[in-house]
């Protein structure tokens, strides 16, 4: 066995220690996999073993889960006829391995110390017992999140153990639990002091510890099954929620739920191969290729800053600045803070730098108070923020970013008085969400020090940056830029400079195209309905009030006057421009395209259809299916146009971007991948069809037409397999 180190005590006990090579972190590759054959032979035949204590030879954890490296290579390849039942034998390997050592007829017990996850999770679940440390065990099923959904006994053994209603929570939010919760639920069966389980797994088998299954015994019940009352409301209403909050998106999520009903009767052999059929045909769907990719691959390389000019050394940021002390400024100080930065926040007085901080001091209170946080540890933490309006404080600073006002002449003037602190070579940055970097550079005496590092609000909850790169920036600095974003945990995507970078561009397509069909009188009931059906997190209306429409419209009126465009307003300008002139700015002020009455829930201001008379009033497939293409083609063929002007230079970021910064459709693995699925050429004749009917907003970019006509993907093709 390449990835597990045996030792068999003086007891008879063998404790395996999974240990993968050259891994920080154990994960099931196809070795692992194939490992685990041999590791029950050995238990099976070696007449020295008495029972196996399953452990971890990583200090960071049990398992990981699956390797997703390699199951990504396979995913979403459609695969048919006799080819299929080749490949199910070959996925459903690990299931039948684990199934052999449920059944190996000795005790077998899983020592978790760290985390277990999915296919880790899988594994411990095949051990007759699974004892967990107190404040370092973590169990779950994270699949979903990825479009799949556990293959190796996971949707049969976590119901079995925990009943529907827990498994079903378990593996439809994908998010991991505690210890102590997963021993509430049945899934572990003792929580030990840290150092202790694998002790206490030798105990249990010492103790007689049997090594059969409950599941395998005469007469076993599944707890709160299908057919009791709890179990069957679970299903009824898991039915429901999925149609009302994924609209059929997530084919995993429905397999998920027919795998437990269709296996709770069955005996577990025959449950498996349910388990294993649903799981192949959820593996090869565009939906679980395109989310392993982008919300697990590409997301990952992007957050290790995989792109990072390798020629720069790497860099730490010890001491940090932030410039404004308002809601994204103090965002940014937090954020530092976490990471260990000392953090110097300024404002234009002490009380304005000292409301910025208090930000920090509310979620560490928190923190504390819900028990994550020592009272030390806190203290320390707001030790590292210093509050001030004073600019000397600037001094010895490795990094700067400023937050002011949206305002070039106020961004130019506190770039300058900052500058005047820093020594030559220090990161000047601009959190700027509209203005262009080669314009706040002018103000810079070192452009080349000068970048973009556009935050996204909430600062500590939006894991995505977009670090904006001007002409006149240097390697050195887009480095520096990235390795800070490293250090605050963030996932950056790098873009060129233009106007309104790579993400405040495309999302602004989104609620734009559904203005163009408010004009055109849909129903604005029927425009955020079949918005929320796309999978995007809210329709183009209710986001646009969330916004502020105010704000928009300004973003919109510097566009025109920054082009020099003349001439009376029109199309979703015209609307922005409208609402903003009736006091309607969104939920900001109570009032927008919807009414946020106080203490009810918000509804459809009954004023929009004087304004914008309805002409379509009822739904129909066509018309959900039609609006729905160009919700999401809107969007698609926006981010082409970022390709093909080279805003963005790789599909990768245009992708991770899209989904982590304003919630693109997840389910698509972000904008390229919905090009890709669909077929460049597909896509391509499809969008020459929308700018005949809808305007030329629908045009494709050169860069399409190119790849169509030579074939191309913006990943590498996936071939029948
Ligand atoms: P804000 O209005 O909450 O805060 C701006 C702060 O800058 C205020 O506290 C103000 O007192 C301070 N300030 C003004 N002049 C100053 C000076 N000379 N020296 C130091 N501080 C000064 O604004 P917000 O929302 O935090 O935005 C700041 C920047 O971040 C803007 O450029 C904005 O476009 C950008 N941004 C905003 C996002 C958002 O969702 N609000 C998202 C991403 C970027």
């Amino acid at each position: 066995m390449e990835n597990f180190k045996v030792e068999v005590d003086p007891d008879g006990i063998a404790v395996f220690l999974f240990d993968v090579p050259g891994r920080t972190m154990n994960t099931f590759t196809g070795s692992a996999v194939a490992d685990l054959d041999a590791l029950v032979a050995r238990i099976r035949d070696d007449p020295a073993i008495k029972g196996a204590v399953l452990a971890s030879g990583k200090a960071n954890g049990f398992c990981a889960g699956a390797d997703l490296g390699e199951m990504g290579d396979t995913a979403g390849r459609p695969v048919s006829g006799a080819a299929r039942e080749a490949v199910l034998i070959d996925s459903s390997r690990m299931s039948r391995a684990l199934r052999a050592l449920e059944t190996v007829g000795k005790p077998v017990a899983a020592a978790l110390e760290g985390v277990a996850l999915g296919g880790g999770f899988e594994f411990a679940q095949a051990a007759h017992r699974r004892f967990a440390a107190r404040g370092l065990a973590r169990v779950g099923l994270p699949e979903v999140t990825i479009g799949l959904l556990p293959g190796a006994g996971g949707t049969q053994r976590t119901p079995r153990l925990a009943g529907v209603p827990a498994a079903l929570k378990l593996m439809l939010s994908g998010a991991p639990i505690d210890a102590e919760t997963a021993l509430a639920q049945g899934l572990v069966d003792a929580v030990v002091e840290p150092g202790q389980t694998v002790e206490a797994a030798k105990r249990w088998i010492l103790d007689g510890g049997e090594g059969v299954q409950p599941w395998d015994r005469p007469g076993f019940a599944m707890p709160d099954g299908p057919y009791t009352p709890k179990g069957g409301e679970t299903f009824m209403i898991a039915a429901a929620d999925l149609q009302a909050r994924h609209y059929g998106n997530y084919p995993a999520r429905q397999n998920i739920v027919r795998c437990v009903y269709e296996g709770f009767g069955l005996p577990m052999d025959a449950a498996l191969r349910v388990e294993a059929r649903l799981f192949l045909a959820t593996q090869r769907t565009p939906q679980a290729r395109a989310m392993i990719r982008s919300n697990f691959l590409s997301k990952q390389a992007l957050a290790k800053g995989s792109a990072r000019p390798q020629e720069v050394a790497p860099f730490k940021v010890n001491k940090a600045a932030v410039l404004g002390a308002g809601m994204m400024g103090a965002g940014v100080a937090y954020a530092q803070a976490r990471a260990g930065i000392e953090t110097v926040l300024i404002d234009v007085t002490q009380e304005a730098a000292d409301r910025g901080r208090s930000y920090s001091q509310k979620l560490v209170d928190a923190a504390v108070a819900r028990g994550e946080m020592s009272a030390a540890a806190a203290s320390s933490f707001m030790a590292r923020i210093v509050a001030t309006p004073d600019y000397s404080a600037i001094a010895g600073c490795d990094l700067v970013v400023e937050a002011v006002f949206e305002d070039t002449g106020l961004k130019a003037d506190v770039t300058r008085r900052a500058e005047a602190m820093l020594e030559p070579g220090t990161v000047m940055a601009s959190n700027t969400s509209t203005l262009p970097i080669g314009v706040l550079a002018q103000a810079s005496q070192r452009p080349e020090s000068f970048i973009g590092i556009h935050f996204f609000s909430p600062v500590d909850r939006m894991e995505l940056v977009e670090i904006i790169v001007g002409v006149q920036t240097s390697r050195e600095t887009l480095a520096k830029a990235m390795d800070y974003c490293r250090a605050l945990k963030k996932v950056p995507i790098v873009v060129n400079d233009s106007r309104g970078f790579y993400t405040s561009r495309v999302f602004e397509s989104y609620s734009f195209e559904g203005l163009e069909m408010l004009l055109e009188g849909i129903a604005p009931a029927i425009i955020d309905n079949v918005g929320r059906m796309t999978g995007m997190p809210r329709g183009p209306l209710e986001l646009l009030d969330d916004v502020a429409i105010d704000l928009v419209d300004r973003i919109a009126g510097q566009r025109r006057r920054d082009l020099g465009v003349n001439g009376p307003l029109a199309g979703p300008e015209l609307v922005l421009h409208q609402m903003v002139s009736a006091g309607r700015l969104g939920r900001k002020n109570g009032v927008g395209f919807y009414d946020y009455p106080e203490g009810g829930s918000k509804r459809l201001w009954s004023g929009l259809a004087a304004l914008y008379p309805v002409k379509v009033a009822t739904s129909s497939p066509e018309l959900v299916e039609s609006l729905k293409r160009r919700l999401l083609y809107r969007q698609a063929v926006e981010a082409a146009r970022c390709m093909d002007e080279k805003v963005v230079t790789a599909a990768r970021d245009a992708d991770v971007g899209a989904i982590l910064g304003w919630g693109f459709a997840p389910w698509t693995g972000g904008p390229m991948s919905l090009i890709d699925t669909a077929g460049v050429d597909v896509f391509t004749a499809d969008c020459d069809a929308l700018a005949l009917a809808h305007g030329a907003r629908f045009a494709p970019p050169p860069l399409l037409r190119r790849m169509a006509q030579s074939r191309q993907d913006f990943y590498p093709s996936s071939p029948e397999a």
